[in-house]
């Protein structure tokens, strides 16, 4: 290991060792009353939305046991669509939310504080009646917005998950926008960002299985790519990816 290497670890490290004591001490943006951060991100005026819907009469749940115990990573997919009524219960099981009140919002998913720094975008790729494309998940609306549905999309997506997308049906990003949790946590939010995209992956994961899919959690890929994909990546950036598909 090289010196550059060794300081690397050491400074990434201390993100998930902080000191929760130090928060007291801390001059947070919230404690100096500034503007609250937008709780949700909101589709470019104009685009294509899709209303989705909030019952499922078509799944067919399973126990939570079954869930736990079959879920494997799934790599190889069949060449099967999925209907948006499962693309909509992947969502809602996995990054719906709940309620929300200024700076405070309920989800599905544990969220630090109730800060929720996290968005989710979709890439439909397989999916019935709908056009294969890169989409926002509106969270406080409960909709799709539409981002860019241009030929070739299945490459560039593919080159963005490091050639990983192994033909899955949805791929589903969770980004993060961090400051609306270092808004009230300063430097010790990294953590609970990373643990939060965590607690939507393995909701993500199990929520597969009731549909009959397989997913697998992805940190290898290309982050400016990634990003690229929906004009993210300084304010706001791709932390976890998941692709999936059926079995
Ligand atoms: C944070 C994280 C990142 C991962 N990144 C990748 C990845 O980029 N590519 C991949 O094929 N699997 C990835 N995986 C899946 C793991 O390789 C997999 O969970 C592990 O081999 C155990 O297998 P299982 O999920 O079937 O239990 C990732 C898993 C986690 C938790």
């Amino acid at each position: 290991m090289n010196d550059y290497v060794k300081n690397e670890i050491k400074n990434n490290r201390k993100a998930i060792k902080e000191d929760w004591r130090e928060l007291k001490e801390t001059i947070t943006d919230r404690k100096l009353n500034l503007e609250k951060p937008v709780m949700f991100k909101q589709p470019v005026e104009g685009s294509l939305i899709i209303d989705l819907d909030r019952v499922f009469p078509n799944i067919r749940q399973k126990t939570l046991e079954e869930c736990i115990k079959n879920r494997r990573s799934l790599r190889s997919y069949k060449e099967q669509n999925l209907t948006l009524e499962e693309v909509t219960y992947l969502l809602w099981e996995t990054s719906r939310v709940d309620s929300f009140k200024p700076g405070i919002t309920f989800r599905t998913i544990p969220t630090a504080g109730a800060t929720n720094s996290m968005e989710t975008y979709l890439f439909l790729n397989k999916v019935e009646g709908i056009a294969k494309g890169l989409y926002l998940y509106v969270q406080d609306k409960h909709q799709l917005s539409l981002i860019d549905d241009t030929p070739g999309l299945e490459e560039i997506v593919n080159e963005a998950l490091y050639g990983q997308l192994r033909g899955a049906a949805v791929v589903f990003f969770f980004t993060a926008t961090p400051y609306r949790t270092e808004y009230k946590y300063a430097h010790l939010s990294h953590k609970m960002i990373a643990i939060e995209a965590g607690h939507a992956g393995q909701n993500v994961s199990l929520a597969a299985e009731v549909i009959d899919c397989g997913a697998v959690m992805l940190a290898a890929y290309v982050q400016e790519y990634c990003d690229n994909l929906f004009n993210i990546g300084n304010e706001e950036f791709v932390t976890y990816v998941a692709t999936i598909g059926k079995r």
